[in-house]
């Protein structure tokens, strides 16, 4: 290519790649970026080992004991660059409504200028990364094709966990295919001889979404969704925008739905499968729910997982909604991960892992808080390197409340790593959706488990669910907000907008006869006066589980209430585990007074949302104040 601009620089195009328009694309951000040099990642595996090589010699990477942990790698981020940035994280719609009031907006152009000089020379010193990935399986017409340009080797090898990445990519886009251009960069250019820091990042930080145009700008952060742009930025904000505009084609279809959810099936001892799509907020128990082993008094159930993060779904002839992960990897919460709370998991990371931000023990392990809670006693290591590349040792933990591994830390390991990983999960067909869960972290106020009355009540209760805030974002950690859908950060245009699109979808199935999912609402967070968690969790969870089976099937028993109809302690199975009435008393109580402050904050986030929010859901408002008068 001759670019004008280029001043000689190859683009190091591979002959495999004959897509006018993306070689022209890549020649611009060239242009503009200004890289020393231009990789086009093929995918392979040479090319991973090579590239965790490269960082581990630039000091990213420190290489884990092979033979405690085969192929696996450890990096420590820049501290001021750990999570997500939702408050640096922008939909630039054409019009600020089509953001709606709980995305930051800046119109396009003035964005364009503002990104211009930032991204002007932007990636001198380094090498710009062309990677092609593909969201759901290669070549299946429910996937979708990105390519992320990046100065963050961090980014290529990650991107080749957590997507189908390589070269395969391009004979799927052939001449003139569609692709979602990404662009990433560090925001850390290099001056001639500059030396480089292990974690390049900039103090500021853009992660800007073009809905019209498709578009992905990304300046500033290495970390997680803010870098991996096939993550949050494609798979659920670009997404959402591509699901409810197929909605509007004027072929009646209704579109698609792009959600924050793990999907998992759940056989029972008969054979009979389920599959259930859940929401929980960031940090909130989706991969641990993915992965769930069925503990004592649940023998022959078994539960697989097909994602832990991201859904598609997608209504089939049939009438039933069908969900794919559009992700072949994941990116979870180390922190609390261990033998009793989430084994898959744990044996997941026997190899082939990136850690980051997690403690390096002194046998060149991986550490992180709560996994001496493996054993009843085992001990904390005596000695180790902290995230921050700090002496930690119990006692220095104790005194200063140092941790180990920042509260945000994670791995990032291949789906296949998964013992529990379900047949069907790289299926491009998806896998039938009998029930969606939604879930907060709450404290108070919340029940364990709520059977909503039908598709628009669910609805209601999914559209106002609050959660307390966790370290997956940065800001302030255990303050509630209302995060509907798990999608607050995640839903890239209007959220009432949004809510009707749900509701569209929901109408246009029963109408067609089809039996909808059911929809439930969790929470597995409720807290005793002692500020502990009552309800035990994770595999635990399969009770509740089991309960909502027991509803798809039409014989689960429970009490109606305000929001719908929670179990009775007679209505579960205790079997394996005791748990007193009394106890669960606690976490399934209403308390009118708090449902009433409940309902003053749905009141306060309809206000916000007012424009184009949907009637129906005014209308469930006044049904449940109307029950909680009564
Ligand atoms: P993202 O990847 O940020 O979207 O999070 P996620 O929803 O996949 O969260 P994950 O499953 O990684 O869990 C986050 C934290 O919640 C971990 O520290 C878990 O140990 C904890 N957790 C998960 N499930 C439960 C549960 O049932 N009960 C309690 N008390 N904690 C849980
Ligand atoms: C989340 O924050 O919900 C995540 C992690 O899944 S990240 O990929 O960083 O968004
Ligand atoms: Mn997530």
């Amino acid at each position: 290519m001759n670019h004008p601009a280029m001043q000689g620089l190859n683009l190091n195009t591979p002959p495999y790649v004959k897509h006018a328009k993306l070689i022209a694309w890549v020649a611009d951000m060239v242009a503009l970026c200004k890289p020393d040099n231009v990789y086009w990642c093929d995918g392979s595996d040479a090319e991973y080992q090579r590239l965790c090589q490269q960082l581990v010699d630039a000091g990213t990477f420190k290489k884990l004991n092979e033979a405690k942990r085969p192929n696996s790698f450890l990096a420590c981020s820049d501290p001021t660059d750990v999570a997500r940035v939702e408050d640096r994280t922008y939909i630039c719609s054409a019009k600020k409504e089509d953001a709606g009031p709980t995305n930051n907006w800046m119109a396009p152009a003035e964005m364009r200028n503002t990104l211009q000089p930032l991204f002007d020379g932007c990636m001198k010193g380094r090498t710009m990364y062309v990677v092609p990935f593909s969201m759901g399986p290669l070549g299946s017409p429910i996937a979708h094709i990105g390519i992320e340009l990046s100065d963050s080797p961090y980014v290529a090898v990650n991107m080749k966990i957590m997507t189908r990445m390589g070269k395969a990519v391009f004979d799927v886009l052939g001449l003139d295919g569609e692709f979602v251009p990404c662009v990433h960069t560090v925001g850390a250019p290099l001056a001639e001889g500059q030396k480089d820091v292990k974690w390049p990042c900039n103090k500021t930080k853009y992660i800007v979404h073009y809905p019209e145009t498709r578009e992905i700008w990304s300046y500033g952060s290495g970390y997680g969704g803010n870098a991996l742009l096939g993550k949050k930025c494609f798979a659920l904000r670009i997404a959402s925008n591509m699901g409810r505009a197929a909605s509007q084609d004027g072929s009646g279809n209704p579109g698609w739905l792009a959600e924050h959810m793990l999907i998992l099936g759940v056989t029972s001892p008969e054979g009979k499968k389920y599959h259930v799509a859940a929401a929980f907020p960031s940090a909130c128990g989706k991969t641990n729910f993915s992965m769930l082993v069925p503990p004592a008094g649940f023998e022959g159930w078994k539960v697989t997982t097909i994602g832990d993060d991201i859904a598609w779904i997608k209504p089939g002839a049939d009438g039933r909604l069908y969900a794919i992960n559009p992700e072949a990897g994941y990116f979870g919460v180390a922190p609390g991960t261990n033998m009793l709370t989430n084994p898959n998991c744990l044996r997941s990371l026997d190899k082939n892992v990136i850690f980051t931000n997690v403690g390096l023990t002194d046998d060149g392990d991986v550490w992180w808080e709560g996994m001496e809670q493996d054993a009843p006693g085992k001990a904390l290591p005596a000695h180790l390197i902290d995230w921050q590349g700090k002496d930690w040792t119990p006692q220095i933990a104790r005194e200063t409340g140092a941790k180990a591994a920042h509260p945000n830390s994670r791995f990032t390991v291949a789906a296949i790593n998964n013992p529990a990983l379900d047949p069907a999960w790289n299926d491009p067909a998806g896998v039938p959706i009998d029930a969606f869960i939604f879930g907060g972290r709450r404290s108070t106020t919340v029940p364990l488990i709520t059977d909503g009355r039908n598709w628009v009540e669910g609805v209601y209760m999914a559209a106002t669910m609050g959660s307390e805030t966790t370290a997956a974002i940065t800001g302030q950690v255990g303050v509630v907000r209302r995060d509907p859908f798990a999608m607050i950060a995640f839903a890239g245009y209007n959220m009432s907008d949004y809510f009707q699109h749900w509701l569209n979808v929901g109408k246009q199935l029963e109408a067609s006869g089809a039996k909808l999912p059911k929809i439930f609402t969790a929470n597995w967070f409720r807290k005793g006066e002692d500020g502990k968690f009552v309800w035990p969790g994770y595999g635990e969870n399969m009770r509740v589980l089991k309960w909502m089976i027991d509803r798809i099937e039409g014989k689960g028993q429970g009490v109606e209430h305000i929001t719908g109809v929670s179990p009775r302690y007679e209505d579960m199975n205790w079997t394996g585990l005791d748990f007193s009435a009394e106890q669960f008393q606690t976490v399934t109580s209403i308390d009118k007074a708090a449902w009433q402050k409940e309902l003053e904050l749905h009141a306060e986030l309809f206000k916000q949302l007012e424009h184009h929010l949907p009637k129906e859901l005014e209308e469930t408002k006044a049904a449940i104040e109307r029950r909680l008068a009564a």
